[in-house]
């Protein structure tokens, strides 16, 4: 039974796609070996369409992609509830991408109360923020939703993403929102950041990148893909 896992926020381009790639890209690869799926289910199907290129060109995919773009509300809860039960059943880790808004009844509102673990990227500006609070404190909601409906936990983990580390204003700007996401809201976040690299641009459905970014063994992304590791394998 695989563990869901989705990298959200209402606030589109601060990185869910892309973030969700590189993660299972590098936990279905070595050293992790995850047996890992992921569901597209937002409408502009950013991995759905790169996925179907890249097949298309002969690239031999380490995970499998479920394209899943159509309403899941309504009388078509029944459909998707299968599809995401089968994968859910046939993994390890089930990753989730969904569409950049909260939508009572809709995807964000049905989906989250059904994951194990939501992070969510946010990048170091006043408007990424106040949108990822709004978001942090509907995922809070739903951490209790789950407690009390379900008995089980739902984690729910902020982490800075496109930080570069030589603009000290970056990183005191986050650590302030770490802090008030810690003191407000009893939310903490992961501690390691995310660059801003060109190396995400090839995150492709085959390429771990994992360690690899130039060729430095303890990488950034490598920190945070330990971290992210460490704290879904709890
Ligand atoms: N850490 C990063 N470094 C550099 N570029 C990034 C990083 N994370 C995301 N991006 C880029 O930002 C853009 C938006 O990312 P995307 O993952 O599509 O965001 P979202 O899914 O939240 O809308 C893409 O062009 C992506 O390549
Ligand atoms: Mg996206």
């Amino acid at each position: 039974m695989g563990k869901v896992i989705i990298f959200g926020n209402q606030k589109g381009g601060v990185g869910k796609s892309t973030c969700t790639l590189l993660a299972a890209n590098a936990l279905a690869s070595k050293p992790f070996n995850y047996k890992v799926k992921v569901i597209d289910l937002d409408e502009q199907q950013t991995i759905g369409y790169l996925y179907e290129g890249e097949i298309e060109r002969g690239t031999k995919p380490i995970w499998e992609l479920i394209a899943y773009p159509h309403s899941i509300t309504g009388g078509k809860i029944h459909k998707f509830l299968k599809v995401f039960n089968k994968a859910m059943e046939e993994s390890d880790l089930l990753f989730v991408d969904l569409p950049g808004y909260l939508d009572e009844g809709g995807k964000t509102d049905t989906v989250s109360p059904m994951a194990d673990f939501i992070f969510i990227p946010f990048t170091p500006s006043d408007k990424d923020t106040y949108s990822t609070e709004t978001y942090l404190l509907a995922m809070k909601q739903k951490k209790k939703q789950v407690k009390e409906e379900q008995d089980r936990k739902l984690a729910v983990v902020p982490f800075a993403n496109k930080i570069d580390s030589r603009i000290k204003s970056q990183i005191s700007y986050v650590k302030t929102v770490r802090k008030a996401f810690k003191e407000m809201h009893g939310i903490k976040s992961m501690k390691n950041m995310l660059g801003s690299y060109k190396d995400h641009a090839n995150a492709g459905i085959d390429t771990n990148l994992y360690g690899g970014i130039n060729h430095i063994k303890e990488s950034n992304l490598t920190k945070w893909i330990n971290e992210l590791h460490s704290i879904i394998k709890k």
